[in-house]
């Protein structure tokens, strides 16, 4: 794994800056009625004016077309990767919406999942169990601890609440390149695999369906839905490992923070619901 200077966790933290603005101006837009190619030029507008670049857009991935939005712009089944489109949002949709950036040299990965309107209480509880998983991964993120603190954390929320952690994608290490060693899967066990070290900086994105479910991907070579139309939702911070605690790059409060408790945490930058 790669481990940065201090001066290079600051970096990422202006590319995390430009990345959580441009999701905030997106964000402001969500409504019933937008189409999420608006939503997705939004936030390529956002990053552009800041001087940084869509990190997602033109990513390449092995026999398939290069990815062509700003945006993942994955809506109720689709689990991640969703091709921005021309579909209007509805009442009752959830929009999960991922956004990357390179500044400088350096990467920024950040996910949070939206209700339009009025969603069901199911889908509510998928939300927020989600985003808590996120947060008691990242409470994990502290100099000791092992990869596998953090994904059995993330997973022990999310089957207390019966729902099913999404394994075919996974959280990774960010840094010069989008995607970098380690993997980092949402369900694991404590105290396996490698120990985390200061300058180790993790995207950490838990992916929770309502069932038991298999993947499936679309003719376009990117939307992966859930085989039997179980919701899904997707969270992630990018998350730098520091002798104080986790810095969480991408929110609002960039402090590190060494005894955190994943449930104040949670109510920091938690869901909430838009566009009644
Ligand atoms: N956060 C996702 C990931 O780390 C987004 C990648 S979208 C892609 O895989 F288009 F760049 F692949
Ligand atoms: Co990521």
């Amino acid at each position: 794994m790669i481990l940065k200077r201090p001066s290079e966790i600051d970096a990422m933290a202006e590319a995390a800056v430009i990345n959580r603005e441009a999701l905030e101006s997106m964000e402001k837009a969500i409504a019933p009625g937008i189409t999420t190619l608006e939503l997705n030029a939004i936030a390529e507008e956002a990053i552009v004016s800041r001087g940084g670049r869509p990190a997602f857009k033109g990513y390449k991935r092995s026999g398939t077309p290069p990815f062509p939005g700003t945006l993942c712009t994955s809506v109720n089944d689709v689990i991640v990767h969703g091709v921005p489109d021309k579909r209007p949002l509805e009442k009752g949709d959830i929009l999960s919406v991922d956004i990357g950036t390179f500044y400088k040299g350096y990467a920024a990965d950040m996910a949070k999942t939206y209700a339009i309107g009025e969603i069901s209480e199911q889908a509510t509880k998928l939300l927020s169990v989600t985003d808590r998983s996120l947060y008691a991964g990242i409470a994990q993120c502290q100099v000791g601890n092992r990869l596998g603190d953090i994904s059995a954390a993330i997973q022990a929320v999310i089957e207390a609440e019966d729902f099913w952690v999404v394994r075919e994608f996974v959280g990774h290490g960010i840094g010069v390149s989008f995607h970098e060693k380690p993997d980092l899967p949402n369900y694991g066990d404590a105290g396996r695999g490698a120990k985390l070290r200061p300058g180790l900086v993790l995207a950490i994105e838990p992916m929770v369906t309502e069932a038991e479910c298999e993947i499936r991907i679309l003719a376009d070579g990117w939307t992966a839905p859930t085989s039997d139309g179980s919701l899904a939702a997707h969270y992630e911070h990018t998350v730098a490992i520091t002798n104080d605690g986790p810095r969480i790059l991408t929110a609002a409060n960039q402090e590190p923070r060494k005894n955190l408790d994943p449930t104040v945490l949670h109510q920091e930058l938690g869901y909430r619901k838009v566009a009644q």
